[in-house]
Parts: C-alpha cells; sequence; structure tokens
C-alpha cells in the first residue's frame, strides 16, 4: 500500500452507488463507519450545544481519519432522559443541535466527501412526551390509546425484568391521567410501543420513508430484540416479527435502493439469524458476542475469546446473508453477559485496577461504563493494535468517537453519561475546542481531569503527529480501505502457538491477506503458512518484521504490535 494515496477515501474496491447480484447495496461492507452524537461533537454557535453546523466543519477531520459512513445517534426533539433514545418527535431536530435543513446541509456535504449517514431509530418505545402517549393516556377511546400497551390489572399481568435494573422495579408504571399502568421494557418514561398494531406499523414505515427521502442511508433500529419479545398484559408477540423487519426493508430500499438496516439485537447467538430471515431483514447485526470477547481478550492478553467469538457466531458471509458490524466500544455500558461466567466476574475486577480511586464503574449488573482507554489504561499501543484488529475482521467495522484519540471516561458523571464526554479537539483551548461556551452551560462536561495523572488525549496533539494514536487508527482504517479480501474474502482463523498471538487470514481472488497481532506486552514470533513468494510479499499496514519463504511467513512483533501481509498466492 503505497504510504499517502490511501487517506482520501479511494478504495480498493469502489463502494459507491454498486448494487450486487440480486439487488443487495455493497458499500456498507467496505465501508468504515464512525459513531458520534451531535450535541457531543462540534458546538459552532456558542451555545454548549454541538450541533449539525459544526459537525459539518468537522468532516474534513472524519475524511482524514477514513471514515466512510456516520451513525449519528438521536437527534431528535427529546427531553434527554436517555441522551435521545426517548423520542419526542420522529420527524424533527431538538433546535439546540439544529433543524431539517440543516440535516439536509450536512447530507450534501458528507456526500461532497464521499460519507454516508445512518440515523438511529427507535421503534421499540417512544418517550411520554411524545404526542401519541399524550393522546394515548388522555382518550381511552382514541387510536393512539392502541400505540401503547396498558392494563388495568397489574398484579394479573406478563411481568419480567426491567433491562436497566438498577433503575426501575419492573415493566409497568401507574399513569394517573388513564389510570392505567403502561408496560415499559426500558425507563419508566419510555412507554413500548404496541409494535403488532398495524397502525403502528404504519407510522413506523413512514418515518423511516420521511429519513431516507431527505437522503439518509439507513438505519441503526435501536432494540430490535425488546421489539420481538412478549409484551403487555398478555406477554403478545408480533405475529410475524419478521415481516415486520422485512417489510421495513422493503419499503426502505423503495425509496432508497442501497439503504441499509443495521439491528441493535443483543440476542442469543443461536436466534441471530432470525434478524438476518435469509437476507430479507437486516443488512447487519452488531456483534455483541464479539464485542464482549474481542474487547476482553486484547485486555486480558489471551486469544481464547476470540476463537469462543468465532464457534458462537455464524460466520460472516461475503456472498450472502450474515454481516456483522464489529465494535471495540459503543456509547453503553461495555456488557460483558456474552462471556462465560467465570470471564465475566473475572472482567468485573480486572478492569476495574489501574484507577484504584474506589469510583465504580460496573453498571447494570453487566457491564463497565468505561471507554476504551480505561480498559487498557491508556496504553496507546494497545488500543491501536485493537483498532487494527478490528479493522481486519470480517465485517463492518464500527468506531466510536473519541476512541480514536484515546479519550477516557468521567466516573463523576452519572450512569451512561461517563462515556459520552464532548470530543476534546484542543486541550490548550477553552472547553478543548468543543465549545466557546461557559462551561456550565455545556450539554455535558468536558473531561478535563479524569484519574489524577491520566494524560488527556486531544486531537491537536496526534493529528498529523507520526506515530500517534489517531495516525496509526487512520493508517489501520486506510489498509482497509485498500483491502478488499477483508470484505470480500474467505476468512480463516490460523491456528498459532503463543496464546497471546492472533492470527486469521483472508484467501481473495488469487491473493492471501494474513493479519498478525499481539496482544502481549512482551515480544512474541510466529510462523504462518503463506504461499507467496518472497518479492512478491506486500506489508499492509503495521511495523512488525517479517521474513517470506518456503511457503511460510516468519513475523517477528513487538509487545501490542501487529501486521497485515498480503501477497498473490503461488
Ligand atoms: C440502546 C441504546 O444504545 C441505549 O443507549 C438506549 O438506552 C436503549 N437502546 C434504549 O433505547
Amino acid at each position: 500500500m503505497d504510504a499517502d494515496g490511501d487517506r482520501d477515501g479511494s478504495p480498493g474496491v469502489d463502494p459507491a452507488r454498486a448494487l450486487a447480484d440480486g439487488g443487495r447495496p455493497e458499500w456498507y461492507r467496505d465501508a468504515v463507519v464512525y459513531s458520534l452524537d451531535v450535541k457531543t461533537f462540534q458546538d459552532s454557535d456558542g451555545d454548549g450545544w454541538g450541533d449539525f453546523r459544526g459537525l459539518i466543519d468537522r468532516l474534513d477531520y472524519l475524511d482524514e481519519l477514513g471514515v466512510d459512513c456516520l451513525w449519528i445517534r438521536p437527534f431528535y426533539p427529546s427531553p434527554l432522559r436517555d441522551n435521545g433514545y426517548d423520542v419526542a418527535d420522529y420527524r424533527d431536530v431538538d433546535d439546540r443541535l439544529g433543524s431539517l435543513e440543516a440535516v439536509d446541509a450536512l447530507v450534501e456535504a458528507a456526500d461532497e466527501r464521499g460519507i454516508r449517514l445512518i440515523t438511529d431509530l427507535v421503534l421499540n418505545h417512544t418517550s411520554v412526551d411524545h404526542e401519541w402517549f399524550q393522546r394515548a393516556r388522555e382518550d381511552p377511546e382514541s387510536k393512539y390509546h392502541d400505540y401503547y400497551l396498558w392494563t388495568s390489572h397489574v398484579e394479573q399481568a406478563y411481568n419480567t425484568s426491567n433491562i436497566f435494573p438498577e433503575y426501575e422495579d419492573g415493566v409497568w408504571s401507574y399513569d394517573e391521567v388513564a389510570d392505567k399502568h403502561y408496560f415499559h421494557q426500558f425507563y419508566n418514561h419510555q412507554p413500548d410501543l404496541n409494535v403488532a398494531n398495524p397502525d403502528v406499523q404504519e407510522e413506523l414505515f413512514s418515518i423511516a420513508e420521511f429519513w431516507l427521502e431527505r437522503g439518509i442511508d439507513g438505519f441503526r433500529i435501536d432494540a430490535a430484540h425488546p421489539m420481538v419479545l412478549p409484551k403487555g398484559h398478555n406477554a403478545h408477540r408480533m405475529d410475524d416479527p419478521q415481516w415486520f423487519f422485512r417489510e421495513l426493508k422493503r419499503r426502505a430500499r423503495e425509496v432508497n435502493d442501497e439503504a441499509v438496516l443495521l439491528a441493535e439485537a443483543d440476542d442469543e447467538p443461536d436466534r441471530l439469524d432470525f434478524y438476518f430471515a435469509g437476507g430479507e431483514a437486516f443488512d447487519a447485526l452488531f456483534n455483541f458476542v464479539g464485542n464482549s470477547h474481542v474487547t476482553y481478550g486484547v485486555g486480558v492478553e489471551d486469544t481464547w475469546p476470540l476463537y469462543r467469538m468465532f464457534e458462537q457466531i455464524p460466520d460472516a458471509d461475503p456472498d450472502g446473508h450474515v454481516w456483522w458490524a464489529n465494535f471495540l466500544r459503543n456509547h453503553d455500558e461495555w456488557n460483558l453477559l456474552k462471556l462465560p461466567h467465570e470471564a465475566l466476574e473475572h472482567a468485573r475486577e480486572f478492569f476495574r485496577e489501574g484507577h484504584g480511586d474506589g469510583r465504580d464503574s460496573w453498571i447494570f449488573g453487566r457491564g463497565h461504563r468505561l471507554r476504551l482507554a480505561d480498559l487498557y489504561d491508556g496504553d496507546h499501543d494497545r488500543i491501536a493494535m485493537a483498532h487494527s484488529l478490528l479493522l481486519s475482521l470480517p465485517g463492518t467495522p464500527i468506531l466510536f468517537s473519541g476512541d480514536e484519540i484515546g479519550m477516557h471516561a468521567d466516573l463523576d458523571l452519572p450512569e451512561r453519561q461517563a462515556v459520552r464526554t464532548p470530543m476534546r479537539w484542543d486541550g490548550d483551548e477553552p472547553n478543548a475546542g468543543f465549545s466557546t461556551a461557559d462551561p456550565a452551560d455545556l450539554v455535558l462536561p468536558v473531561d478535563g481531569t479524569g484519574w489524577p495523572g491520566v494524560f488527556q488525549a486531544d486531537v491537536a496533539g496526534q493529528r498529523g503527529v507520526a506515530g500517534s494514536l489517531f495516525e496509526r487508527v487512520a493508517d489501520a482504517t486506510a489498509a482497509r480501505a485498500d483491502s478488499p479480501e477483508v470484505a470480500r474474502g474467505d476468512c480463516s482463523i490460523v491456528h498459532v502457538d503463543p496464546k497471546e498471538v492472533w492470527a486469521h487470514r483472508f484467501d481473495h481472488d488469487g491473493t492471501t491477506l494474513v493479519a498478525v497481532h499481539n496482544f502481549a506486552d512482551e515480544p512474541r514470533e510466529v510462523t504462518v503458512d503463506f504461499d507467496v513468494a518472497a518479492g512478491d510479499a506486500e506489508r499492509v499496514v503495521g511495523d512488525a518484521d517479517y521474513r517470506v519463504g518456503d511457503g511460510a511467513a516468519t513475523v517477528t512483533l513487538d509487545g501490542c504490535g501487529y501486521l497485515w501481509l498480503r501477497g498473490r498466492r503461488r
């Protein structure tokens, strides 16, 4: 790979506008996705809230990082009791963040750079502030009453545990106006929609159409798993949930034939096939099994979790119907429930070490409200290696805003807000360059202290600085763009001896690409099959030394070292 040619979004496979055989869009398989929250990314008007105009001003940064697609977290009008996942109006924009016209301007500016946009669609529930709920509670005769799930006999009603167990006792709350209880799997201010109701289904389809008509390229469907769980007094389910998702896709594709649907479905591994529906429903699923196993394995310097992850999930299938959206961290807690129990217990203690100030990062009985930099003790070599690994896995990689510079969590903030503080652009500027507002007016504090002695990362200290974390992540995104093997090749695990080294390979169109990652802090050497003439071997990314000969490559890795090596097979 030539060193500079690849930062300009000129991937080995042109993801532009192509539909594969069978009419499926291809672009998302090659894309590097970046997840951000507009309100904490860049404030352009000094009111303390990030906004669409500020995001547009920062597109060059994202372009330079090698981002092909933004996943924009909820920006709709909302009381923000769950960071916007409590939607009060699906067809508008929180006016502190911008307007519908500002979204149009972003669509246009992003398109000029070849960057696509995916937004969050929260279809499982609304905010209690949504007009539907207000009308529902006021008038039991109105059609909106049946948009939600009510009971007058809560003692006899179906009950189950709430998804936020630290905050909610169960799934029913009393509403004084309706004089009934309503069903909610999340916070009590997020009543579940009666998604089995055809009127509700039609509303949800038309919301998707509304945003696609504005130029959005697809959706992250929030809480897809809770959507299909039993709901309401009689534990009712949608008659045919696959039909709902298939129909959502059909309606979406009618507006935009390259629209993609990405599911947040943290279901059991043997249930995941269901969401793909043989290629007819979701195009990709978040890889929650991968998230817990990969981030844990890299942190504890052991590869067994990766072997286990590949055993548990259906194989990604470049031609077909199973595709993963891989990630190291996201804006929620680092959920460890997919790990075996002993490993979960180990992770609970292990990742608390090193911070030592007694503040508890454990939440919901299942995870840590920490960022990657906290999990890896601020070690940029480990964070860079983890990103290289992420970008080399079969599936679409999703970067979490701020992790590319090693931002830390702020445990002084409540709940998951700890991992959602504003982007740190320049530590020498007020509010680290996020906003010119008085710090008291910021949407969330800019993390300036963290744990005593912890280095506060910023963009200014890393962008353009050779060997910085930002530059290494950008090199890895460029490598991914230049490696059609990863999205399209046959992937296989390469078994190597040291348990701290993970190796896998792709075979595609006559070439082999081998990716080797050393989770240990100490150097390691491995030899892997590599049937390429020595002169044909090409370093794609990573600075490990290698020798090629006799059908093999011997790779000498520093602690946290990595290498992607490509060649034409003999
Ligand atoms: C998943 C989102 O990622 C999370 O932030 C939110 O609280 C729940 N869904 C409820 O919408």
